[in-house]
């Protein structure tokens, strides 16, 4: 007989010996972890997370874009899933946490209601998103985009990175080109869980971070084309420049998020110079731009904003320039029955919470266009994140996975 999921808790230390154990996959000399997407070492971190699901018992499907599914069947197998995972790929240089932790808890409260003999109506899945940071492929949360039907596949594994290697090639390289269709059918309901990656929960003193939403973002990429020529000969009035273009580019968008209110974020963190050589002027430049505002029409107005100063920039250095739209996810709002779900478990569990809105992005942000959809933050140390010393207390992870198995199972019924 079934017994009752709000008797059941996750295992702390099985969960924290996993995230240790993928942490050593891409393992930086800094302590942190560089597993970018569709890379070998995003395939050993890939494997070891299927042989773990399939140890657990439970059942993997690849889909088309190389999401990873790992069933719990219900009782009911007409019933559609409740899904909750993350991102297994990293930053270059990124930490052991960061969408690693979602997919581990969600492995883990599947394992734990295993272990504690509870039975759900639908069934649950473990999922791994394929390519959520879009440090290689430039977009981000492209696969969760076409789950969620906001991009179209073959779009999806056509891009590219700058060697020219396309996202389906990469994902036969690694041999998790899937064959499942990328989704397309009704899903109950999706939660994540994630540390929050930034100060308040910590300074604030509460474990659960109950997300409200997440922040809209665009992102481009900006071409800047000079003309080459030798370091030794050209006198300095008659360059074009592209590296010295672009690096005015950066200081304009840098000075231009001061000036508005509620202020946005703009980064420019990828910057590629041809030819890249110490004696030759640069003769192009391409950077990418990642900008975010909480609310869609501010941003909007901000894009504008960024487009013009980067031409004018270039007309003034006499340079040429292109400016290419790569990506828009507009601000979230999560499902209000999910937030309530989270904020419920949070209570019942005696976990002191707060409300939160996501300054990052994720895949969450993706599936709240398909289907409702909740997050759960917990917090990590000073708030770092997207940095190898991103760090979080094994309490609190435990904390959050619990709340996770809470929210996941009343959806499953
Ligand atoms: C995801 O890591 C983001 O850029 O917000
Ligand atoms: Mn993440
Ligand atoms: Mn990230």
């Amino acid at each position: 007989m079934s017994r009752d999921a709000a008797d059941a808790r996750i295992d702390a230390g099985r969960l924290w010996q996993d995230l240790m154990a993928m942490a050593e996959i891409g393992a930086t000399p800094g302590g942190g972890c560089g597993r970018i997407a569709l890379t070998e070492s995003d395939r050993q971190a890939r494997d070891l997370f299927v042989s773990w699901a399939t140890d657990a018992g439970l059942t993997v499907r690849v889909d088309g874009i190389g999401n990873i599914f790992a069933r719990r069947a219900g009782s009911d197998p007409e019933a559609p899933p409740v899904l909750a995972g993350s991102h297994l790929d990293t930053q270059p240089l990124g930490g052991r946490f960061d969408g690693v932790y979602g997919v581990l808890a969600a492995l883990e409260v599947l394992r734990a209601l295993d272990d504690h003999g509870v039975e759900t109506r639908a069934p649950l899945d473990a999922v791994v998103w394929t390519d959520e940071e879009g440090c290689r492929f430039a977009a981000g949360m492209v696969a969760s985009g076409v789950f969620a039907g906001k991009l179209k596949l073959n779009d999806a594994l056509r891009l590219a990175d700058p060697d020219g290697v396309t996202i389906a090639d990469a994902l036969r390289n690694i041999g998790y080109a899937g064959t499942a269709p990328v989704g397309g059918h009704p899903v109950a309901a999706y939660f994540e869980a994630h540390i929050e990656q930034g100060p308040v929960l910590e300074a604030e003193g509460k474990t659960i971070g109950v997300v409200l939403g997440a922040q809209s973002r665009r992102t481009c990429r900006v071409s800047v084309a000079g003309e080459e020529g030798h370091a030794g000969t050209l006198p300095m009035e008659r360059r074009k420049d592209a590296l010295v273009g672009a690096a005015r580019m950066v200081v304009a968008l840098n000075g231009l998020a001061f000036t508005y209110e509620p202020r946005p974020v703009i980064t420019v963190g990828d910057l590629r110079v041809r030819p890249n050589s110490r004696n030759t002027v640069p003769g192009g430049c391409v950077f990418l731009i990642d900008a975010r505002h909480p609310e869609d029409a501010m941003l909007d107005r901000i894009e504008a904003a960024i487009r013009r100063a980067c031409e004018e920039i270039a007309a003034a250095s006499g340079l040429g320039i292109a400016i290419e739209g790569l990506s828009r996810s507009d601000a979230s709002r999560f499902d209000d029955r999910c937030v309530a779900t989270v904020r419920r478990a949070a209570e019942r569990l005696g976990l002191p919470h707060r409300d939160i809105h996501s300054g990052a992005g994720h895949d969450a942000c993706n599936l709240a266009l398909a289907a409702p959809t909740g997050m759960i933050f917990v917090p990590c140390e000073k708030g770092i994140s997207h940095n190898e010393t991103e760090n979080a207390k094994p309490d609190d992870l435990a904390a959050g996975a619990n709340v996770l198995l809470q929210a996941m199972a009343e959806w499953a019924g």
